[in-house]
């Protein structure tokens, strides 16, 4: 056996304290809820996010924006004439947000817990089967090494949430009593300040992003340039200590403003807002 062969091979092995064989564990807490409570908030938002970005349009066409609150899930809005009936405007831009969360570190963590049980939990043992698999070193999981390229991508489309943020706030004249375009503070103008700063949150937290600020330097003091990467480095390992919270709260509040448009397109509510003449 080649070197390299005998190094995938003690890879592939489950090592470390948890016990070998499924499920076992000297672990005296109730470990198995909190993936158990991951996997139903993830399959659910996840769930109905593909749904609505993707197919909910081409099958029940519904509409996505309603009185300048365009949907997260559609922005920046790319749309032409003669598009075909059976794409989603959501589709050309969700493979950004879709890849960036997919390969996220700490995603890929909750994931292979929770649906692959690998492992199920720390120092719980995994089924003897993964043992032929090769993970990330074979596609197509060898895919998440894309993870940097989808950060770089995934602030196109958190700038364009940010513009957004602008007809959130901005009343159409003739609009409860408006005579000209003035101000409206509504529920889904505010749902949508919160969804972009955790958004914002999630990606500065970004494990790459910190190893880009702050990685491969020798010398953090040596010049001013690295001075200031230093800080930056600082800053975003703040936000990084949190990122699995970020990641959280932003997929609930991006499921949360999709559905709150639906339901304002469908008639189902009414945005509550305060409105103001400027
Ligand atoms: S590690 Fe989670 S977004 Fe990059």
């Amino acid at each position: 056996m080649t070197v390299q062969g005998a190094v995938l091979r003690a890879l592939r092995k489950p090592r470390g304290s948890a016990r070998q064989g499924f499920g076992t564990t000297s672990r005296r807490d109730n470990w198995v809820v909190f993936p158990v409570v991951q996997a139903l908030v993830f399959t659910l938002c996840a769930g109905y996010l593909t749904f609505s970005g993707i197919f909910w349009e081409p099958i029940l066409p519904t509409g996505y924006r309603w009185d300048g609150y365009l949907s997260p899930l559609f922005s920046p809005l790319i749309v032409w004439k003669d598009m075909p009936t059976w794409l989603s405007p959501g589709l050309l831009i969700l493979w950004i947000p879709i890849g960036f969360r997919a390969t996220c570190y700490y995603y890929r963590k909750a994931y292979y817990r929770f649906y692959f049980a690998d492992p199920p939990g720390c120092a719980v043992g995994e089924p003897t089967m993964h043992r032929r698999f090769a993970l990330e070193n074979a596609l197509p999981f060898v895919l998440q090494n894309l993870h940097r390229y989808l950060l770089y991508l995934a602030f196109i489309p958190l700038t364009f949430l940010w513009l957004d943020i602008i007809p959130a706030f901005i009343a159409p004249a003739g609009e409860a009593g408006v005579t000209d375009p003035g101000l409206r503070i509504g529920i889904g103008g505010l749902l949508f300040l919160v969804n972009v700063t955790l958004l914002t949150g999630y990606s500065l937290s970004c494990h790459s992003l910190r190893h880009l600020v702050g990685g491969r330097i020798d010398c953090f003091s040596c010049t001013r340039a690295r001075r200031v990467r230093y800080t930056l480095w600082q800053r975003l390992t703040d936000l990084n200590r949190s990122h699995m919270w970020w990641a959280w709260a932003s997929l609930i509040t991006v499921t949360l403003a999709d559905i709150y448009v639906r339901l304002l397109v469908l008639g189902v509510i009414t945005d509550q807002a305060i409105h103001f003449n400027l």
